[in-house]
């Protein structure tokens, strides 16, 4: 059991070139933990506030002022760290304290407490397994909130790996899959300049349906078979799209509006004609109905709630109620703190709802994520492709493998 002694808290920048938190706890005077906080582009209504009137210098000095409570806390209990935070601030969203410092906070803690223990984190977190390896969701084709004019309005279009026997292979496909994509993109957009989007997926000024065509082409072209060495997946983030006044679904790029049960064909045609085996936030984040039908509909594919459900049990509970979701994007800074997210996490084994643990668009080059996916049981890890914060996730997947603790991939197939 290791002892918090010291903090230390900053601004730093994310991948963006924002500002964030980031907080070193030490444990036993000696054990360094640090974590610093993500951020999204396309953020959920009811996602923790991230800093306290917005303002990440109010964080820090609100944080200043109260870290003495945490000292002599037992780093390894992320429920005992928790109950603290909600002494110092009561409030459901951590509007005082900001998401930002819940998040950096509870994972530097359990991150000394790895170091002092000289655990790998994920077996901290879960002493017993069984552990496996999670499928990297490779986001290769995007726009939305992630990129310019032009591209997309489709947020992500994602590959899972999912004939991989080993992690490595897996990592290996979905590049191969990115590259063979930039190849026939520069056959759709001849003025392509490979540019990416914020989590590294191509960027270029073509229509959703050919996003999907192209990455579809990519997936033969690299040698696989769709849907049985790699399946295709994505993210709508329907709640950049939906117009709450006209009640449409705006494909603004596309130019042209879909009504509630129009978007819910389209996602059912497109599920079809890819045999999509993932689709995120397809309709907006109040239609839990929406969401009810697509998961009946598809007993197959994995209808995920991220905005919808916020890493929150409550929205877990509503979701389980009404069969919504057949899977469920887990980001610990949606919830705060990381005992809400394990919270989360329970609840969604308890349901039978498969975990797609998620880093955020801005991202840090930290690692915890890729353990907190193990942890969870997670079938799958959710973290853009490249980029050095994306790739720092997926190369900790690669020396978690070290450890020998690893018993295979999680199982993927039977939703
Ligand atoms: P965000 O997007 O991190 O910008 O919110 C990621 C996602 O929607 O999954
Ligand atoms: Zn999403």
């Amino acid at each position: 059991m290791a002892t918090v002694t010291d903090l230390y808290s900053r601004i730093i920048f994310n991948s963006r070139g924002s500002e964030t938190i980031e907080i070193d706890v030490i444990t036993d005077g000696k054990h360094l933990g640090r974590a610093a906080s993500p951020s999204g582009a396309s953020v959920g209504t009811l996602e923790c506030q991230s800093f306290p009137m917005n303002s990440p210098q109010r964080a820090i000095e609100f944080f200043e002022e109260n870290k003495s409570k945490f000292v002599g806390v037992t780093a390894d209990d992320p429920e005992a760290l928790y109950s603290i935070m909600k002494e110092v601030d009561p409030s459901p969203s951590y509007s005082k304290l900001g998401g930002s410092i819940a998040y950096a906070l509870s994972i530097a803690s359990v991150d000394s407490a790895a170091n002092a223990a000289h655990l790998p984190l994920f077996k901290l977190l879960n002493k017993n397994g069984p552990y496996r390896f999670p499928f990297p969701l490779g986001n290769v084709l995007g726009g939305g909130a992630h990129a310019g004019p032009g591209t997309p309005d489709i947020q992500e279009v994602l590959v899972l790996p999912i004939g991989a026997s080993n992690i490595v292979e897996a990592l290996k496909m979905n590049f191969k899959v990115h590259r063979e994509v930039r190849n026939i993109i520069e056959k759709y957009d001849t003025k392509f300049t490979y540019g990416r989007g914020d989590e590294g997926a191509w960027a270029p000024s073509v229509t959703n349906d050919e996003a999907l065509q192209i990455t579809e082409k990519a997936i033969g072209n690299a040698g696989f078979d769709l849907g049985r060495n790699v399946a295709m997946g994505i993210d709508f983030a329907s709640s950049s799209l939906w117009n709450d006044k006209a009640e449409k679904y705006d494909y603004s790029r596309k130019g042209n509006a879909l009504s509630s049960g129009e978007q819910i064909d389209y996602v059912n045609n497109l599920i079809k004609s890819y045999k999509l085996l993932y689709v995120e936030d397809p309709v907006n984040e109040e239609d839990f109905s929406g969401m009810s039908l697509l998961t009946s509909a598809n007993p197959g594919c994995f209808v995920t709630g991220d905005d919808l459900l916020v890493t929150n049990v409550s929205r877990l509970a509503i979701a389980s109620k009404l069969n919504a979701c057949s899977g469920a994007i887990l980001k610990v800074n949606q919830a705060g703190s990381l005992y809400d997210a394990l919270l989360f996490a329970n609840g969604c084994r308890r349901d039978g709802v498969g975990i797609i643990t998620s880093h955020r668009s801005g991202e840090s080059t930290d690692s915890h994520i890729a353990h907190i996916s193990i942890a969870t049981g997670s079938k799958m890890l959710k973290t853009g492709i490249l980029g050095g914060e994306r790739i720092a996730k997926l190369n900790e997947l690669l020396r978690i493998r070290e450890y020998g603790l690893i018993e295979g991939m999680a199982e993927i197939c039977s939703t």
